[in-house]
């Protein structure tokens, strides 16, 4: 009886709900439908027009609902071409003149396309989050497009994708399909872009936008993001400072080619449309099917970039990054101490170097594979991922074992997508391999890329993995890897089912998911690093799977600085994998104090440390592991840039604003340069009416602080005038732990 009250209940409720949320065709005529798509601050605003046209009518700061629908009548843009420029996502072969979001060859030949509003429909998943569905459908043809945008209230970000229906009775071919289409109206437009290339990850530049279009773009296939992430900021009107000025902060939830387009209109205002790279990509669509787009993620502030960067930290932690509310382990590596250089003895003196240091884990990488052609450089062995016989005579079991014996976990290095032409893989399976088979083989890093849209290459790959952990269930961590770039994109599996090759570098992608899928089902919690020779695939759909990524293999700290600084606006940094290492010979302090502004970890040989160097990284993993909860959880605020004066400074501060953690590093110690700083640095992100202690930690062995003892402030001083961390030549890196004092 019960039951069936509480059936009914439902059903009404979820009538009514939908009478609420859904506007049905045969109502619209009469109304203008106005569809707001707000978070805690911002409103992203569509309007159908009297052609049922869906429009951007507005992009900013939340308003009253009723203010939304006055809005429109104030721009006198109204010149014959002007309702397309806005357009909701932008068809082609019709009457646009613009950059298009979509364009599609029909199943009759027909290149033309026009989009209709049907309905539309927010759905709230909980408090906090809510996804509005747009319908869109051509009049003439039987094609349906569906715009999402998925809302985060409280962390002010928006998630916006597209599913592209073919309802005709032949395939239609889609030669563009973006994820999202914006539309922003503003005196200036300011792009902050990235661009490098291997160990010079995420180097930032600034540019005004002017007329034409400037497109973002990555045609590499795999370890997509080497010269360009599809990752930016976008200022209106000024370029936008740390905690001034209005920004948007963009990124592609996709792990191959991507395509973002910036193009200002005859109105001066800016078109975004951005999405997979349609560069040789065609994608084939039967009577039936749907093709969903990569998410692509944004946020805006009108209070500069770093709140803008808070509110992807916030967001990532709880909804994208696995485990991202979660703990890291910290680790010891051998790749730059051994290199492929190595046996059991070595390794196992290893463990207890780790065990010495203090760390949680200790990591092999690359080199302790294959047989017939071992893996003693870069040039063979991948895809022969069966143990080395002659360096480790027992198996990775053993080396579990031995490492559990030691007192720390055990994880290893794979580079699972990838083939060495000289390996037994290559021999038995050409076929799974992407090449020309005409044309001369091209090698990246000596290497070639396995056809990830073959099933069974999905398989081998996830089988890799499946078997190291049915062999090795205590295996801790997994650091997978990916070295290559696609040349000669060619799939024999595409065309033996009769598949166009222009599928490849979508299906690449769809097939890495859906093993890291395989993976996490049956795996869920493992820790595993995204690695891609350094910083060459971080993204946030990637990020689903994985706990971390390695920004780059440059891990000199200067140069890691500005490139944490610059990771750290898009992603939070309990995903940064930050290593202290011999790469330069800067002073181990100042390499473990920028290691500590993320997760951190080794990659030294710690028998050659002398004393005072093995006691002052002791102390630096014991005074890591106390604090690192404020770093890896707590708000990021970017206080001193390092592009503006000769030292950077930042800090973390946990929830309760009872606790913060400041590091501050000099960048340039020129002679007859302010070296020092000079000025005090203002605090933020603290309590004012709290009483703060400030004290120097993480000191080296034998060295005092300049910093005055048990100096007490409040939150209100340290963020109105501020304290002087002294960072000077013999200061090169200051820690500093701020704390409450009840
Ligand atoms: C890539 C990674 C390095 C290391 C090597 C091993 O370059 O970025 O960290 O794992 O591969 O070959």
């Amino acid at each position: 009886m019960n039951r069936s009250i509480t059936a009914i209940f439902c059903k009404l409720s979820l009538l009514l709900l939908y009478t609420f949320f859904f506007i049905p065709e045969s109502l619209y005529a009469q109304q203008n439908i106005i569809i707001p798509v707000e978070t805690g601050q911002n409103a992203f605003v569509l309007q159908v027009n009297k052609e049922k046209r869906t429009e951007i009518m507005y992009f900013g700061k939340k308003m009253n609902a009723e203010d939304y629908s006055t809005i429109s009548g104030q721009y006198k843009q109204v010149e014959d071409n002007a309702g397309i420029y806005n357009s909701a996502y932008t068809p082609s072969g019709s009457w646009n003149l613009v950059e298009p979001a979509i364009r599609i060859t029909h199943g009759d030949g027909n290149t033309s396309l026009d989009l209709q509003y049907i309905s539309h429909q927010t759905t709230k998943q909980d408090d906090n989050v809510s996804v509005t569905a747009v319908l869109l459908k051509d009049p003439v043809y039987a094609v349906e497009v569906s715009l999402f945008y998925k809302v985060y209230n409280k962390e002010n970000v928006m998630e916006q994708w597209t599913v592209i229906t073919n309802k005709e009775k032949k395939p239609i071919v889609l030669s563009k399909y973006a994820s999202a289409n914006l539309y922003f109206i503003a005196n200036n437009y300011f792009l902050n872009h990235y661009h490098g290339t291997w160990a010079q990850e995420m180097k930032p530049e600034e540019t005004k936008l002017t007329a034409g279009i400037k497109v973002l773009d990555s045609k590499l296939g795999t370890r997509a993001n080497l010269f360009q992430p599809p990752t930016f900021m976008l200022s209106f009107d000024k370029p936008a400072s740390e905690d001034e000025g209005k920004v948007l902060l963009g990124t592609l939830a996709w792990s191959g080619n991507f395509q973002i387009e910036f193009e200002m209109d005859s109105y001066h205002n800016l078109r975004l449309i951005a999405g997979i790279n349609p560069f040789a990509s065609e994608y084939t669509l039967k009577t039936g099917q749907e093709f969903k787009t990569p998410s692509f993620i944004t946020t805006y502030s009108e209070h500069g970039k770093g709140e803008a960067s808070r509110n992807l930290h916030n967001w990532a932690r709880k909804y994208r990054l696995l485990d991202g509310e979660g703990s890291r382990l910290t680790l010891l590596n051998n790749w730059e101490a051994t290199y492929f250089d190595f046996d059991e003895p070595r390794l196992t003196g290893l463990f207890k170097d780790a065990k010495k240091l203090g760390v949680d884990m200790f990591l092999l990488d690359d080199g302790w594979f294959g047989n017939k052609y071992p893996r003693n450089s870069d040039h063979t062995a991948l895809g022969d991922w069966q143990e080395n016989i002659k360096k480790l005579p027992h198996g990775i079991g053993y080396l579990v074992k031995e490492a559990k014996e030691a007192g720390v976990k055990f994880g290893i290095w794979l580079e699972p997508e990838m083939v060495s032409p000289k390996s037994e893989l290559y021999e038995k399976h050409k076929d799974w391999v992407i090449r020309q088979p005409e044309r001369p083989e091209h090698y990246f890093r000596n290497q070639l890329v396995l056809d990830l849209s073959n099933p069974q290459v999905q398989n081998f790959v996830f089988g890799i993995l499946d078997s190291m952990f049915i062999k090795n269930p205590e295996i801790a961590f997994i650091k997978w890897d990916c070295n290559a770039v696609i040349y000669n994109a060619n799939s024999e599996y595409l065309k033996r089912t009769g598949q166009p090759q222009t599928h490849l570098y979508v299906d690449y992608v769809k097939g890495l998911y859906k093993v890291l899928e395989r993976i996490r089902s049956k795996y869920p919690k493992v820790p595993m690093m995204l690695c891609s020779g350094g910083g060459g695939r971080v993204d946030y759909e990637a990020l689903k799977y994985f706990t971390e990524f390695w920004p780059s293999d440059d891990t000199d700290p200067l140069e890691r600085i500005y490139m944490q600084w610059e990771y750290s606006y898009f992603f939070p940094v309990v995903a940064t994998c930050n290593h202290i290492t011999d790469w330069s010979k800067l002073p181990l302090k100042f390499r473990t104090d920028v290691a500590m502004m993320g997760k951190m970890g080794y990659d030294i040989v710690v028998s050659k440390l002398n004393e005072k160097d093995l006691q002052f990284s002791q102390q630096a993993v014991a005074n890591y592991k106390s604090f690192s909860d404020v770093v890896w959880h707590g708000d990021m605020y970017r206080l001193v840039s390092p592009y503006e004066k000769p030292f950077a400074s930042l800090m973390f501060v946990n929830e309760n604003k009872n606790r913060a953690i400041v590091f501050s590093y000099l960048t340039n110690n020129r002679y007859m340069n302010p070296t020092s700083s000079l000025t005090p640095v203002q605090l933020r992100g603290l309590d004012p009416q709290k009483k703060y202690s400030i004290r120097e930690i993480n000191l080296y062995p034998g060295t005092g602080s300049s910093l005055k003892n048990d100096l007490v402030l409040t939150g209100e001083e340290l963020m109105t005038v501020g304290f002087n961390p002294d960072v000077n030549g013999g200061r090169m890196s200051v820690v500093v732990e701020v704390k409450e004092l009840k």
